[in-house]
């Protein structure tokens, strides 16, 4: 367990070292860009920079289009002949290798099925009895023993490392190294150190009959031919990776928004049936991942925008779920809005493989919370927790007494 919170002082120490932190809130700029229109020309620089407020600017290095607007967001996720998911190649793909994130068409669906059945809803429901609840448990029961803590270094992280970890079927010694290497955060020198760790793994398992992800991706073959090691090292990889940062930043947004309104909180210990509206909302509110990436494969126009072959689009999910053409007060966290589609999960192929997973995690974690810590509240001499960040949001800390 210590090797986790371990870990999450990892996490901590990357984004301050590469100023991850400093954005705090980048909604009102997203709303102003709304206000001028569906499509952006920018630069990948500008937005990850923030300094994305003109709309005839670009970078000529790296120019993209920032959609802002729902309508126009779905466009560009629901057509897949149209628009490629393949930039993910340069910045995921570099670290962990060719994976489905970056696939398109037959290869990206034979990829995914591979894997579909350990994260489809009925199962997910087997994994909340059999472990994630009470996980769940134990880790709010320690908080609880101290009288409070940080409930994102000591609750939400720890859960997700823990579930996602579990599924695929990694050991327990020496997880917290093993998840450090997943997601890039060992020195580059170590770089054969966490392969060579990953492929004893994967070849003690091959003789084995074991139901976990691991275990099946061992015997599974794509097009009669059976997956190299690397290969499942970079499945194993991808899922540590989407299985860990945004359900725990996700969960954090949760219950940072259910922390700071005592009156929503309330409404939600005495009707746990809306808990579920809550996650919901806290989804659409504040998604953790704030964009998904595409390349335009053909000349093609969304609202009057043309792009040619190449260029790289940029989704703004959290934008397009503010979408005040679609939700009023889009800025606040509602729990009784009547619930719409949102897409903090993303849409069209490449929706979220992992969203029962992440609905029953942070239910069970939920829960949990209200049954068993009714006098939850945010400790206020630690300071009044913020939701930070722009391609990944959520507070970083979450200070809390029992
Ligand atoms: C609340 C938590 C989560 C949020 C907000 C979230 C969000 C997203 C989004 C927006 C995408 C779309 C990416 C794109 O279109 O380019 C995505 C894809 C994906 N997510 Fe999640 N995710 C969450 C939890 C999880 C969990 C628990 C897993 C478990 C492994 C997971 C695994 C994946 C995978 C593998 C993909 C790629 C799917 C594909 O390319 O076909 N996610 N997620």
């Amino acid at each position: 367990m210590n090797e986790i919170t371990e870990l999450y002082d990892l996490v901590f120490e990357f984004e301050q070292r590469n100023n991850l932190t400093i954005w705090k809130n980048p909604h009102e700029e997203w709303s102003r860009l709304r206000n001028v229109g569906p499509v952006h020309k920018t630069s990948m620089l500008k937005l990850f920079r923030g300094e994305d407020l003109s709309t005839r600017e670009m970078d000529t290095t790296q120019p993209c289009y920032q959609v802002v607007t729902y309508d126009e967001a779905m466009v560009v996720l629901k057509n897949e002949s149209v628009f490629s998911a393949s930039a993910y190649g340069e910045s995921m793909g570099r670290m962990m290798g060719r994976t489905f994130l970056e696939m398109d068409g037959y290869e990206h669906k034979s990829h995914r099925h591979l894997v579909q059945s350990h994260f489809a809803r009925k199962i997910c429901e087997l994994y909340n009895e059999d472990f994630v609840r009470p996980l769940a448990r134990k880790l709010i029961m320690r908080l609880a023993h101290r009288q409070g803590g940080d409930l994102v270094r000591s609750f939400t992280f720890p859960l997700s490392v823990l579930v996602i970890t579990k599924i695929i079927g990694l050991p327990s010694a020496g997880l917290g190294s093993l998840v450090a290497w997943a997601l890039g955060l060992k020195a580059e020198d170590d770089g054969e150190w966490g392969r060579e760790k990953f492929t004893e793994i994967i070849d003690r398992r091959r003789g084995e009959d074991s139901q976990d992800v691991i275990g099946t991706l061992t015997k599974a073959t794509v097009d009669g031919r059976r997956l190299s090691d690397d290969e499942i090292i970079s499945f194993i990889r991808l899922l540590i990776s989407t299985g860990t940062e945004p359900p725990y930043r996700s969960l954090s947004n949760l219950l940072t928004g259910l922390l700071s309104d005592r009156i929503q909180l309330s409404s939600i210990k005495n009707d746990k049936s809306l808990i579920i509206n809550a996650i919901n909302e806290s989804m659409r509110w504040e998604p953790p991942l704030t964009w998904v990436l595409r390349t335009c494969k053909e000349p093609t126009e969304v609202a009057g925008t043309k792009f040619t072959k190449g260029d790289l689009v940029c989704v703004n999910i959290s934008s397009a779920n503010r979408d005040e053409k679609r939700w009023s007060m889009p800025e606040k966290f509602d729990i009784y809005r009547p619930y719409k589609p949102h897409i903090g999960m993303g849409g069209g192929v490449h929706t979220c493989l992992g969203q029962h997973l992440a609905m029953i995690e942070s239910k069970a974690a939920a829960e949990v919370i209200v049954e068993r810590c009714p006098g939850v509240h945010i400790d206020m001499e630690a300071g009044r927790p913020e939701i930070v960040g722009r391609g990944f949001r959520s507070p970083r800390v979450l200070p809390v007494r029992f």
